[in-house]
């Protein structure tokens, strides 16, 4: 699928043909962007100031013809944000598009009224003033907007980007950025003969592209400089499952997951991306190699194919990098509590139920630790909750793989599967503000597979 497409362009672009196959398909022809750092403002109080501006812009994603998208402080995706555990950081969020949208932290644990969800939007020319105190592990976090029944458009316009959270321990593992820790944002496109994004948001899963780009680069290819490279794997597609690993079938270790590390590496050789789900991984290369990393097509109907993905060429001479830590996070596994709650996924319902914006779902203590029930009755879908982290207890009663065991936020849910979450929820408590639970296949959620939750004191 993804590879007749990518075949189609490049002899469109005239950027390369290749024969057919998983490989070869593609000339990589573009270096990886790497999205820049915003450096916060510092202010007087302490507090790091982010301005950040969604706008319409122009993209040359394909030579010499520019698309029309959206961006954050430029034309397409956004600045990578990075604070430390215990930063307090305050955005300025400018909407200069031409419709009213929102913001969300997807990832980040903070005050429901801070959250970006749909209760909070920014109608064009406003400014959303946002700020809270980063207080949870190191994890890749991503941004993007949630307005209640356009964030697939909104997304796939151009609307994202990543948040990086350290803390004490960061330091330990690769972390010099677009050096040997390197964000990947992988995004599925349609493009129209002009090279315009085409928009066709309709059927059972909305778009599903024919072209994946990472960091908004079509083609790319990235210069390895270190013997240990570390990649931040984000799917920020709308529907698309990427199942991702190297045309040399080599092996890596995952590291983290969604909300922050793995208690220890874990050996892969192939890692499966469901929309909103990140997973940092560590490569090991070796001097003057090329090799290439993929996506492969699997069981499900919105696998992405086979395709390409980026090109690694690594230098003649390598930095060399330390071992990896054999412990990477002492954080002890989240326990589930008593209290179970179960969320039946319709074919865009949860519990038979459509998002309503005036109906708070589900009340839950501060602090509270309970079991949710993911029971996919239908196709495919995936569940992303704010504001908590949660481990997989159970596939289908199965334990889940190793690198399945870590701290996430959104787990990928097959059809016909039903798994088990053991979730911690936070402290940040507004019995009037909901924050979100949902399909993160962002057409699903547009048409209501969402419900609200408010963060109560105990025993109110
Ligand atoms: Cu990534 Cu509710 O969103
Ligand atoms: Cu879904």
């Amino acid at each position: 699928r993804g590879f007749l497409g990518l075949m189609a362009l490049a002899a469109l672009a005239g950027c390369g043909t290749g024969a057919a196959g998983n490989t070869g398909s593609i000339t990589f022809t573009n270096p990886l962007r790497i999205p820049p750092v915003l450096d916060p403002l510092p202010g007087a109080d302490g507090v790091k100031r982010y301005p950040l501006a969604l706008r319409p812009g122009e993209t040359e994603f394909l030579p010499g013809q520019p698309a029309r998208t959206w961006g954050i402080n430029g034309s397409y995706l956004g600045p990578t944000l990075r604070a430390r555990r215990g930063d307090r950081v305050a955005m300025a969020v400018t909407n200069l598009l031409p419709e009213a949208s929102t913001l969300h932290w997807h990832g980040m644990r903070l005050p429901a009224a801070m959250d970006g969800g749909p209760h909070q939007m920014i109608a064009a020319g406003g400014t959303w003033t946002p700020a809270w105190t980063v207080d949870q592990p190191a994890a890749t976090t991503w941004y993007h907007p949630h307005p209640h029944g356009v964030t697939a458009e909104h997304v796939y316009r151009g609307l994202a980007g990543m948040f990086i959270v350290d803390d004490e321990h960061s330091a330990e593992l690769p972390h010099t950025y677009g050096v040997d820790d390197v964000p990947l944002i992988v995004q599925d496109k349609v493009f129209d003969a002009d090279g315009q994004l085409k928009e066709d948001f309709g059927g059972t899963w909305g778009l599903l592209g024919d072209q994946v780009l990472v960091n908004g680069t079509h083609s790319p290819f990235f210069e390895v400089k270190a013997s240990r490279t570390r990649f931040r794997i984000l799917n920020g597609a709308g529907a698309h499952v990427f199942t991702i690993g190297f045309a040399d079938n080599r092996e890596f270790q995952v590291i983290a997951s969604d909300a922050g590390l793995l208690p220890e590496p874990v050996t892969v050789d192939r890692v499966k991306v469901s929309p909103g789900e990140r997973f940092e991984v560590v490569v090991d290369f070796r001097p003057g190699e090329t090799v290439l990393l993929k996506g492969f097509d699997g069981d499900s109907v919105i696998e992405a194919g086979d395709y390409d993905l980026l090109e690694l060429r690594a230098a003649a001479t390598l930095a060399p990098s330390p071992a990896l830590p054999a412990t990477l996070a002492a954080r002890p596994p989240v326990e589930p509590g008593p209290k179970t709650r179960t969320f039946k996924l319709g074919g865009s319902n949860i519990n038979g139920r459509n998002m309503d914006p005036a109906r708070i779902d589900e009340v839950v203590p501060a602090g509270a630790r309970e079991v949710w029930e993911i029971d996919n009755i239908t196709y495919d879908h995936n569940f992303h909750v704010h504001e908590v982290a949660f481990r997989i207890l159970d596939i289908d009663g199965a334990e889940p793989p190793p690198h399945l065991r870590g701290p996430k936020d959104t787990v990928y849910v097959p059809g016909k599967t039903k798994v088990r979450l053991a979730v911690a929820f936070g402290r940040h408590t507004d019995a009037t503000m909901p924050y979100m639970y949902h399909c993160h296949i962002l057409k699903h959620e547009d048409k209501g597979m969402m419900g609200q939750f408010v963060i109560v004191e105990p025993g109110t």
